[in-house]
Formats: structure tokens, sequence, C-alpha cells
């Protein structure tokens, strides 16, 4: 950490894909940043090699941990991404998201209020709002999750709103749509152990480490019958939320932003992009639906745009996949 006339961020799960790439867009930007990751799922190595940021190895669910964090340092707000993301399992074991996502951030909010730390940047899900009525999806479409990982982060997504009341407790929340890319330097990228994600599958097939790439369900109401996502580069993620944070510690009041950027692509373009990029053609297999998926996913970002000035700088989908290319790549030598 340096800067010490900065104030210090806790970044929760910062060992993570778009927290990584969040610390790294603090520190650009001059914060002093604590990272608490309990390192399920992030990388310990990460964070040593490609950040300044202190590493705490500890869970969101011990409480006697956070309340020496917030005892022992100067935090000036809290952003806050650990958690479990998998839909896919979340259906299988909701429990294991209730506990973790649910009673962890409780337990993480319970906390900031007694050391009086009340600022908070939310990683809530396009996940959120189940099966859209509308796409693009604005802010205030109707939420009615249709896996418990969505569950999971509606619920925090509500205990906010009533910390706010009760607490004088301001949050931003950020609805992101597919997180993809990778830092566009190649000093981080995405890992995740197990890989379910479309976008590294796909590369990690054209590096020869798995032998197909499956497409869960080719009978969808879309235009050529696969799921349709909206694909957000991380490191726009990233910049979003050094938006938030400021915006919080500037005095603004609690609000909610999709982050993504109104472009829908099917899995059949993903593959395509990634045959293109890649220069390889793949050994593609179509399967049954994966329970929990939504058809089309597509938001609507104008009020992050408007009222953060949130500006992509990576929109184009060719691009993002590039970026993850490039650290697949390296990642394999
Ligand atoms: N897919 C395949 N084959 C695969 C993997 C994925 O066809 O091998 C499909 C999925 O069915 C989905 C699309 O590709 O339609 C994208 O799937 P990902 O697993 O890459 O991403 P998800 O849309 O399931 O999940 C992401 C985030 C979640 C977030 C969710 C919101 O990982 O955290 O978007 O829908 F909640």
């Amino acid at each position: 950490m340096s800067n010490s006339s900065q104030p210090i961020i806790l970044v929760t799960g910062g060992a993570g894909y778009i927290g990584s790439h969040t610390v790294l867009c603090l520190e650009q930007a001059g914060y002093r940043v604590i990272v608490l990751d309990n390192l399920v799922y992030g990388h310990q190595d990460v964070v040593e090699s490609a950040l300044e940021a202190k590493l705490i190895v500890g869970d969101i669910c011990d409480r006697t941990l956070l309340d020496q964090i917030f005892q022992t340092y100067p935090i000036a707000a809290v952003i806050h991404f650990a958690a479990y993301a998998y839909v896919g399992e979340s259906v299988q074991n909701p429990a294991k998201y209730y506990r973790n996502n649910v009673m962890g951030t409780l337990t993480l909010l319970e906390a900031m209020v007694a050391a009086s730390v009340k600022r908070l940047v939310f990683s809530s899900t396009c996940a959120t709002y189940g099966v859209p009525q509308q796409v693009p999806i604005p802010e205030t479409h109707p939420q009615a999750p249709i896996n418990p990982y969505g569950q999971s982060k509606l619920m925090v997504e509500h205990m906010l709103r009533d910390f706010d009341k009760a607490y004088d407790f301001r949050s931003v929340c950020f609805r992101y749509f597919n997180a993809a890319g990778a830092d566009p330097e190649g000093r981080l990228g995405e890992d995740h152990n197990p890989e379910t994600h479309l976008i590294p599958l796909a590369l990690l097939t054209a590096l020869g480490q798995r032998e197909s790439l499956s497409i869960f369900g080719t009978d969808y109401p879309t235009p050529d019958g696969t799921c349709v996502r909206d694909y957000i580069h991380v490191a726009d993620l990233a910049s979003a939320h050094v938006l938030g944070l400021e915006y919080l510690l500037k005095g603004g009041n609690s609000d909610i932003f999709n982050l993504g950027n109104g472009d829908g692509f099917s899995v059949r373009q993903v593959i395509d992009a990634a045959e293109k990029v890649t220069g390889q053609t793949f050994n593609v297999v179509e399967i049954d639906r994966r329970p929990g998926d939504p058809p089309a996913l597509v938001g609507s970002s104008d009020r992050a745009r408007k009222i953060l000035g949130w500006q992509p700088q990576y929109a184009d989908l060719i691009t993002m996949m590039q970026h993850a290319w490039q650290w697949h790549q390296k990642r394999h030598e």
C-alpha cells in the first residue's frame, strides 16, 4: 500500500476475477486497498504479484475478524465482491449460496454499522431480474430471479435498502451483465476453478485443454435458438466501481445501476468470435438447456452513464475476446 494520505478501501473478494481488476483500477486512481478474501476461489499469487494491496486471508462470515479489521485500519468504504457465483451450482446447493452470499453479507454489514463505516459498493447481478419482460432491461424492471444465486443477491439488495433507512447506510448496487475479457495489459485475467463460463471455456478449447465445447440448449426463443447475453469488459466494470465509490464518498445517495453494453450476443455468436480471434475451429456439441438460464439478458446502462459519468472503453466483443485470449495464452505458456 502506498500514498498514506489516501483513504483505505476494503475490497472483499479482491482476489477474484472482477475484484482483482477493480483493485488494480483503485490503485491506479491512488487508493490504498486492503483485500479480504478466503481464497476458496480467489488467487493469492494474483494479489501478491500484480497488486500492491495488503491481503488478509479470511471470511466475511467471521465477525471477530471483521471487527478487528475495522478497528485496526481507517477504512473509508467497502467494495463487496465476496460471493459464490455459479448459477448452476446454486440450483444444486442453494444452502451454500444463502449461507455465504446472504448471511456472510449480513455479517459484513453489521460489522460496518458497528464501526460506523457506512459506504458500500455491492456486486449484484442481472440474474436478479429472472426472465425479462423487456430488453434492454432498465433498473426499474421487476426482479424475479429464477435461480438461488440471483435470489441471494436480491436479498442483499433488500437488506441494503432497509439499512439505508434504518442506519443512514449508503450503497451503490451494480447489476452486472456478463463479465468478460481481461486486463488489456495482460496483468490479470479470468481464472475460475472449476471453469463454467462460456468465453474461457471456448479459449481453453482453443488451447487444447478441452476436447469440445457444449452449447446448452438450441431451442430458446432467440434468433438462433441459443441464449443471448450482454458481455461487458471486466476493466469497464472495474472503472464503474471506482466511480461508484467516488459518488458515495462525495455524499451520493444510495442507488442501483445496471452495467452492460446493451448489445446481445448468442452463444453461437460468441463461439464464432472465439474462432475468429483464435484462428481455430472448435468441436461444438449441442446438449440440453442448463437449469437456471434465462433465454436473453441485455441491459440498459444509461443511468450509470448519466449519473456516474461511466464510459465503457472496450465495448466490442472481439476486443474482449482478444484480451481474454492474450491472458489465456500467457497463462498456458
Ligand atoms: N454456455 C454454454 N456452454 C458452456 C457454458 C455456458 O452454452 O459451456 C451458455 C450458458 O448457458 C449461457 C451463456 O453461455 O447461456 C453464458 O454462460 P456463462 O456461464 O458464461 O454466464 P452466465 O450467463 O450463466 O452467468 C453470468 C455470471 C453470473 C451472472 C449471470 C447472469 O457468471 O454471475 O451471468 O445471467 F449471474
